[in-house]
């Protein structure tokens, strides 16, 4: 554990609920894709968010950019509410606060050459031009460890670890103090994904970086996150230190994730695989009590008839299970 467990909280998400109003062929329906979570990241800290397809996750960074307005709750930077910030005031907040998505394809404009997309942040802020803005710009590219020779390409020019390079680039230009990575290598091949994972943790030790790192791979997730909060249907169910929630999962869906997932520890001590049953309830008929319950091999009455709060286990580890003390799916297996 580095010394971040004691650094001061820098971006918190304070109860954030989302509710969409979405059209079906029965009517009008309330989707609740993030049910009321509270997330805080200590400054210069990798702090995971891990979950299946649909749980929320880009819902949750959606509403940290203040893309998306949260139903209720808000969202502070360095003890600062930004959730209603518009306009020049956002604009000054977006500088500190940057984003890394999935597929670096989608995200740049293909008409724009590598030097150009480098240099869009700075020119926005008009924080350099000329011959300054072609030295930042060379800069990053060295900082992401890129070469001059790319500055005249264009992105349908280069392979998907060197887009996603500049995609860093362009994070890193104004010098944000957060980045929310959202599935930042989910697209890339296995080799290109460890030299992304080096480089975003080399930036982060040279330009004292938080990451929000955000994937449905619990083995990227222990190998980048020193905290980590597990999503299920909306609401996080389980938190505390990777290495905790790893060797010590309490909630039994982290368990079943846990058992499925090809984490690189010995086939003696790895956990017995257990499949959750059935597939992800809609988050438009959520269960009633335990979001989880539905699919849970331990599930009993209680389950169904009390929502269980997310409570500390042990100092510094939470879960949200009625059985949390001694729920073990393993020995069911
Ligand atoms: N703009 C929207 N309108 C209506 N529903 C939405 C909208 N955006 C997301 N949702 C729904 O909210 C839920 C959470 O979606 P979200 O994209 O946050 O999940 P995710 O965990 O990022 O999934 P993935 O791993 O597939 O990226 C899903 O059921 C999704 O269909
Ligand atoms: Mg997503």
């Amino acid at each position: 554990m580095t010394s971040s467990t004691l650094s001061p909280v820098l971006l918190e998400a304070q109860d954030v609920r989302k509710v969409y109003r979405i059209r079906t062929p029965e009517g009008h329906r309330d989707l609740v894709a993030v049910n009321g979570l509270t997330l805080a990241l200590r400054r210069g800290e990798t702090y995971g968010l891990v979950g299946e397809s649909g749980c929320g996750k880009s819902t949750v960074a959606k509403m940290l950019l203040n893309l998306e307005q949260p139903t209720s709750g808000e969202v502070t930077l360095d003890g600062r509410v930004i959730t209603s910030l518009r306009g020049k005031e956002m604009r000054e907040v977006r500088k500190d606060i940057q984003v890394i998505f999935q597929d670096p394809f989608a995200a740049l404009n293909g008409r724009m050459s590598v030097f150009d997309l480098v240099a869009e942040p700075l020119r926005v802020h008009r924080s350099a031009q000329g011959k300054k803005l072609r030295e930042e710009v060379l800069d990053l590219l060295d900082l992401v460890g890129l070469t001059e020779e790319m500055a005249d390409r264009y992105p349908r020019q280069l392979s998907g670890g060197q887009r996603q390079r500049i995609a860093i680039a362009r994070a890193i230009a104004l010098r944000p103090s957060v980045i929310i990575c959202d599935e930042p290598v989910s697209a890339l091949d296995v080799s290109v994904q460890a030299q992304i994972l080096n480089l975003m943790n080399r930036l982060q030790r040279e330009l004292n970086l938080t990451y929000l790192f955000i994937s449905h791979d619990l083995t990227l997730v222990r190998y980048m996150c020193e905290r980590t909060s597990v999503m299920y249907l909306g609401d996080i169910v389980e938190d505390g230190t990777t290495a905790e929630l790893f060797d010590n999962p309490r909630h039994p869906y982290t368990q079943v994730l846990l058992s499925a997932s090809p984490v690189p520890i010995p086939q003696s001590q790895r956990p017995a695989r257990v499949k959750p049953r059935g597939e992800i309830p809609s988050p438009l008929a959520r269960p009633s009590g335990c979001p989880f319950r539905t699919r849970c091999p331990l599930a009993q009455q209680i389950c169904a008839e009390e929502v269980p709060q997310l409570r500390t286990i042990t100092p510094g580890h939470r879960a949200a299970c009625h059985f949390a003390e001694t729920a073990d799916v393993r020995k069911l297996a």
